[in-house]
């Protein structure tokens, strides 16, 4: 039997946790059995990773080398422990991001080989692929703003990803829209700039035709 996978992506503060929860929310009602999981992390050693990756005081140094192979390295686990067999049990599962940050963050913002970058997605991912992404988009002023607002209510909570300057953003913003342009079908764009309520109607209309391929054989 095979599930469904939905994956979000998307810059920081465009809204994505939220629409993830909103639309779990909008499934389980419906009656599906929905897992929601988060990258980096979302196993317990998925979880150690992120915390390597975002908060430690000890990451000052990582190289982007090493940036790629965490994040890949959580995403193998994740894909393993837990995507796979929950697709096997005909879950929907709702991911708040996946491989495509690593392209747009990793590939586009840090600069590196997008071949390179390719192979390790590759190896951590396998034939485990979205059904369907959606790619939330605000404009820039409105994700800085958001990132600025978040930063400032967890003072005491340092994220080394958000340390990166302004034009790493622009290059991760670049980096979405070649990855929408390469793949129509795959990754639809929302814009999220609007309500809550406005985002999730406008989600569901791709969603919605995912549905019938729950259960399939
Ligand atoms: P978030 O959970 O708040 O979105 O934080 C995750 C951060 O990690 C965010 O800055 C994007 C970044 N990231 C990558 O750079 N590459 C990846 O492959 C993934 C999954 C996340």
């Amino acid at each position: 039997m095979k599930g469904l996978f939905i994956t979000f992506e998307g810059a920081e503060g465009c809204g994505k946790s939220t629409q993830v929860e909103l639309l779990a929310r909008q499934l389980r009602a419906l009656g599906h059995r929905v897992r929601t999981l988060r990258e980096p992390g979302g196993t317990s050693i998925g979880e150690e990773i992120r915390h390597t990756l975002k908060h430690s005081q000890h990451n000052q140094a990582m190289t982007a080398e090493a940036e790629l192979l965490l994040m890949n390295a959580s995403r193998a686990q994740l894909v393993r422990e837990t995507i796979r067999p929950a697709l096997a049990a005909g879950e929907i599962v709702l991911c708040d991001r996946f491989y495509d940050s690593t392209t747009a963050y990793q590939g586009y913002g840090r600069q590196l080989d997008l071949n390179v970058v390719r192979t390790v997605i590759e190896i951590a991912v396998g034939d485990t692929r979205p059904d369907l992404t959606l790619l939330l988009t605000v404009p820039s002023e409105v994700g800085e703003r958001r990132r600025a607002a978040r930063q400032a209510s967890l003072p005491f909570l340092r994220d080394r990803m958000e340390e990166a300057d302004k034009s790493f953003f622009e290059r991760v913003a670049r980096g979405y829209e070649a990855i929408a342009a390469a793949e129509p079908e795959r990754v639809r764009a929302v814009d999220s700039s609007g309500s809550l309520e406005s985002v999730c109607l406008k989600i569901w209309p791709f969603v919605q035709p995912q549905l019938p391929k729950i259960g399939r054989w």
